[in-house]
């Protein structure tokens, strides 16, 4: 079966970027001039995903906003001749998928964001998008796991290597053998395990193909890591009754959901913006020197 359904959970509460939160959908900051959940729609597109389910928290006035038509502004750019600025408008809303929202109403937890999919599912082969991490690849990691999963017929989920330290931060896979290069056999799938106890250093990046079986597992999934319902603990129960492999991702990730990679994704893709990449480059170079300059001048610590 063909897949053209995904859902985006985008519920979580944002406390890693409060204030700017508070009244504010976190996938609502923007990397330059583009909300992040606007980077996960357009990866979607273009992975071939007809229908999308945006699982909602209590701030869903500006994300149902974002993909509406904005009749007001639209005129008004209209009327001063701005044509470029119009376009761009007009494409949220015109995006060429289909966009339907639900609300969590308990920030139950990924596994419960993903349960509330059930019905708009219907039995078929799915993709769940998390907003928090951004993918730069010649095809788009979505589409990869697609294209796997049309030769496997199986459940997928993307993962890549993370520095040791940090995979308490991850789902983790434990492999148990590489089928071909870089898609493995998983033993098991473990939810932010303590680093000593982490069966590698594969993380669970943020995308996940999955079979429609995985719903009936969540509606008995009892809360897990955090006191919530875990994707990773229905995707681990899942592989003993399916297979479900990992697929590990070679292209670009970037990680806007802590403060740092925010703002490192934002320079980043500040460089390749055409409207400030130049100014941004001699300004970065200029603040390299000042910088070196300013290490320099500072003495040595004592201890
Ligand atoms: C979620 C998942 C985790 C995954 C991560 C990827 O965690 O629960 O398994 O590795 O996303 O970003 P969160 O970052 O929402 O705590």
């Amino acid at each position: 079966m063909k897949v053209r359904k995904a859902v985006i959970p985008a519920a979580g509460l944002g406390t890693r970027f409060l204030p700017a939160t508070k009244a504010l959908a976190k996938e609502m900051l923007p990397i330059v001039d583009k909300p992040t959940i606007q980077f996960i729609v357009e990866e979607a597109k273009a992975s071939g995903i007809e229908d999308i389910l945006i699982v909602e928290g209590k701030q869903k006035r500006s994300i149902e906003d974002h993909f509406d038509s904005a009749p007001e502004l639209e005129q008004n750019l209209e009327a001063k001749g701005k044509t470029a600025l119009l376009q761009m408008v007009k494409d949220t809303t015109d995006i060429g998928v289909n966009i339907f929202f639900v609300r969590q109403p308990y920030p139950n937890g990924l596994g419960d964001a993903v349960r509330l999919a059930k019905s708009f599912i219907a039995g078929e082969p799915f993709v769940v998008m998390l907003g928090d991490d951004l993918m730069q690849d010649q095809v788009p990691l979505t589409k990869q796991l697609i294209d796997e999963y049309e030769r496997t017929h199986a459940s997928i989920l993307a993962v890549k290597k993370v520095p040791h330290n940090e995979v308490s931060a991850y789902g983790v896979i434990d492999p148990e053998s590489e089928v071909t290069k870089g898609l493995y056999n998983v033993r098991k799938f473990v939810e932010k395990p303590a680093v000593e106890d982490a069966p590698s250093d594969l993380a669970i990046i943020g995308r996940y193909l999955l079979t429609p079986e995985i719903f009936d597992i969540l509606d008995n999934q009892k809360p897990g890591k955090g006191n919530e319902i875990q994707l990773t603990d229905a995707i681990d129960t899942l592989n003993q009754t399916q297979r479900v492999f990992a697929h590990e991702f070679t292209g670009d990730r970037y990680d806007v959901g802590n403060k740092f990679g925010f703002v490192e994704t934002t320079i980043e893709y500040g460089l390749t913006h055409p409207e400030v990449k130049d100014e941004l480059r001699a300004y970065i170079l200029k603040l390299a020197d000042r910088l070196r300059q300013e290490d320099a001048a500072t003495p040595p610590q004592q201890d």
